[in-house]
């Protein structure tokens, strides 16, 4: 296979995709648009029932390693990629999708173990992760490390601090790893999918009426138009992505 700078996801039917909180929401829509396109996939959630009902459907359409656990646990992040690199020998797109929407409470008030619950997820083990694949995707001078953000990690909203902080930081690690991995081969998007009707805004809204918000399966195409492009490195938004004809 040669990727080179493009990953051409129509029409390389044996590009690897691994992709965290892939069992629901977001993360489960892209893993069928990739699986549609006959990209291997590796999986993982922290919910073992629900990560095995994905992977079952998704073996339907392509090879899929699905192995249950804590993003947030490097010693299951190292397993995760070891597993997937034994089975399909490479990793071209890492989606880090899974995130932990903690406490919604202020800052003042916010309880500090949450805090650091809430950045092991949502930033330090997107980075293991990242580390983890780098070295396959550095050999090959190929690849692509798409990072899930939040408008929430830009815009300051009350009660959202904790979550917020910790998308802000992992968008400013992958500005970070992008400059350091300038000439590379290796690309570091961030996006921000907007707001959808999932299980975590729903936990972050209780009792609010979301059914007018896009599902996931609406949000997810755009993660297909950012494989199909060429862009350089850096933060993309969901809706512009979609707003762009295919
Ligand atoms: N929904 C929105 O409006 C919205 C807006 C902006 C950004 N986002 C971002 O979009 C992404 C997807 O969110 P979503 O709305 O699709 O959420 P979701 O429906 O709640 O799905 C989250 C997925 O991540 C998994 N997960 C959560 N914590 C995990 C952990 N520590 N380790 C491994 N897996 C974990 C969940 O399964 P388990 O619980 O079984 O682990 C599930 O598969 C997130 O990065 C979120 O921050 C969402």
């Amino acid at each position: 296979m040669n990727l080179d700078l493009d990953v051409d996801v129509d029409k390389d039917s044996r590009t690897v995709a691994l992709i965290t909180g892939a069992s629901r929401g977001l993360g489960l829509e892209i893993a069928r648009l990739f699986a549609a396109r006959g990209m291997r996939l590796g999986l993982t959630a922290r919910g073992a029932a629900a990560l095995h009902a994905a992977a079952q459907e998704l073996s339907a359409h392509t090879d899929v390693v699905a192995l249950p656990g804590d993003v947030a646990d490097q010693e299951h992040d190292a397993q995760l990629v070891d597993k997937v690199l034994e089975a399909f020998g490479h990793v071209d797109v890492l989606v880090n999708n899974a995130s932990l929407l903690g406490p919604m409470a202020e800052l003042a008030d916010y309880p500090l173990d949450a805090l650091g619950a809430v950045l092991r997820a949502n930033l330090v083990g997107p980075l293991a992760l990242a580390r983890l694949v780098l070295p396959s995707m550095r050999r090959r001078r190929s690849g692509v490390i798409v990072n899930v953000t939040s408008d929430a990690g830009v815009q300051a909203y009350p009660t959202w601090g904790g979550y917020g902080t910790s998308k802000a930081a992992l968008e400013h690690a992958s500005r970070v790893l992008a400059a350091e991995l300038e000439g590379s081969g290796v690309r570091v998007y961030v996006v921000d999918p907007g707001d959808m009707n999932t299980a975590m805004h729903r936990e972050a809204e209780p009792g609010v009426d979301l059914s007018h918000l896009p599902g996931p399966a609406t949000v997810a195409p755009a993660f297909v138009r950012l494989l199909q492009e060429t862009a350089a490195s850096g933060r993309f938004e969901a809706a512009a992505l979609l707003a762009v004809p295919v």
